[in-house]
């Protein structure tokens, strides 16, 4: 049986050199202006669109005055494009490694084969190019993400500044009735909680996100709003923004600083049946939320703030993440009253299982089990089969400290939250969801299209610091 984390790379080819030409670079954005990443330009190659993405490193000196930090991008030395895609679309992805060691990059949240997913078994070696193809089957319209996931290595890559979005547009009439003008109306929000040590580098420890071992910054879309409010101006009366905490450990509360209503639309995996009015958004690591912000109702710039809160510890800080505004004069159109439409999966006969996540001390455990290695189809492999539908409860037995459960390949419905039925976004799709210490979520997924006795899929809390520390098992969909 086949072993990861061997060194074996698989499907690799040769190394091709890719033009480094989307570059978003971190915190040198001018007069405080948000910086947006590039869309990224796809060649053609007989109806399939390449999108190429080049992994490569950088240094930043400006972040924390008298410390070169080292830094990573996708075809610029921090982040990288936005890659925009449609269902139906036949695509394919040439990732090129040139960080000087292994990577992976995984498509978080895209329904797709689990030899293309990107996961620990998808290693590219340094200097070699990965070119997973596929056509794009995802169903919702929905703000995705790519980023590595190496074995034990999620962390320490992430922080570094690999992390990207990926837009799906599902063709659906309530999709293209919300503003989707990428970069005009239609804007990317990558907020990342970092911290910065005394010796220079990006935390990628828990204990080193505190104000005494390191210099705290809340980063988006690569500026420091920490330093300075990133500003916004939009020439719509109405602007959505696709939210993406990216941070390693972090969730983070976004609201209006006037504590007014805004309205969001999607949770991590679709669109919402309907607008929702909140005060308030909470995201864990690696969850996205999509929300519109009337702006011609404000007289003034439509402010956001977001309040960052540790998974063990409390309320660390609150920053002023963005400043809106608009030259719009007139009103913006009613938002659709319908987004989406969403069939109850039928769990009368799934098959149930039980996820308890737990810890001890820096050892994190799924049903008490560490996965810091796997073997393919080994005893700590979770089975099942194409098509099945399964109900599983995810317990945190953890005290004090926070997870969140995200699964690769579907998303899933929820069936109760700390034994309440769902409400607002949880009523949508998802693929990463938050789980309080000493409550239970239940979701329920149905497991469709791709099966592959050999690769394997992945189910983890999406702290990535906890994946690393092992709290992460396989999944197999056997055909
Ligand atoms: Cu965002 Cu398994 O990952
Ligand atoms: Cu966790």
């Amino acid at each position: 049986l086949a072993r990861i984390g061997t060194g074996t790379s698989f499907a690799e080819e040769t190394a091709t050199s890719v033009e480094a030409t989307e570059a978003v670079t971190l915190a040198t954005a001018a007069g405080g202006t948000l910086p947006i990443p590039d869309l990224l330009t796809a060649t053609d190659e007989d109806g399939v669109s390449v999108f190429a993405l080049d992994a490569q490193t950088g240094t930043n000196t400006t972040l924390v005055s008298g410390k070169t930090i080292s830094t990573a991008g996708y075809n610029g030395t921090f982040l990288g494009p936005t890659i925009q895609l449609t269902d139906g679309q036949s695509v394919r992805f040439d990732i090129t490694n040139n960080l000087g060691e292994e990577t992976t990059v995984h498509w978080h949240g895209l329904h797709i084969a689990p030899s293309n997913d990107g996961g620990p078994q998808n290693t590219i070696e340094d200097g070699a190019t990965w070119s997973p193809a596929t056509t794009i089957n995802q169903g919702e319209a929905c703000t995705l993400w790519y980023h590595p996931h190496g074995l034990g290595t999620t962390a320490d890559q992430v922080a570094l500044g690999l992390a990207g979005l990926m837009i799906i547009d599902d063709g659906s009439d309530a999709n293209a009735a919300l503003p989707h003008d990428y970069g005009a109306d239609d804007i990317p929000i990558i907020m990342q909680s970092t911290a910065v040590t005394s010796a220079g580098a990006f935390a990628t420890a828990n204990n080193n996100f505190t104000a005494s071992a390191s210099t705290l910054k809340f980063l988006v879309n690569g500026m420091s709003a920490t330093d300075e409010t990133p500003t916004l101006e939009v020439a719509y009366g109405r602007v959505r923004l696709r939210l993406l905490n990216a941070s390693l450990t972090d969730s983070i509360t976004v609201a209006r600083s006037d504590s007014a209503s805004f309205t969001q639309v999607a949770s991590d995996a679709g669109l919402l049946l309907e607008p929702l009015s909140i005060t308030s958004l909470r995201i864990s690591p690696g969850e996205r939320a999509e929300i519109v912000l009337d702006l011609t109702a404000a007289d003034d710039a439509v402010k956001l703030q977001a309040t960052v809160r540790n998974t063990t510890n409390g309320t660390r800080y609150t920053a002023s993440m963005l400043s809106v505004s608009s030259t719009a004069t007139s009103a913006a159109d009613d938002l659709p009253t319908t987004l989406n439409t969403i069939t109850d999966l039928d769990a009368t006969d799934a098959t149930t299982r039980t996820f308890t996540l737990s810890n001890s001390g820096a050892s994190m455990l799924i049903n008490g089990i560490a996965g810091t290695t796997m073997d393919i189809m080994d005893a700590n492999a979770v089975m099942t089969t194409l098509g099945a539908i399964e109900q599983w409860t995810i317990t945190n037995s953890s005290t004090n400290i926070y997870h969140n459960f995200h699964l690769h390949d579907v998303p899933f419905q929820i069936v109760s939250v700390a034994g309440a039925a769902p409400t607002g976004a949880n009523t949508a799709w998802r693929d990463t969801i938050e789980v309080a210490p000493g409550t239970s979520v239940v979701i329920k997924m149905q497991f469709t299209d791709y099966a592959d006795n050999e690769y394997m899929y992945m189910l983890h809390c999406h702290n990535v610091i906890h994946e690393d520390d092992g709290m992460m098992l396989a999944l197999m969909v056997m055909s």
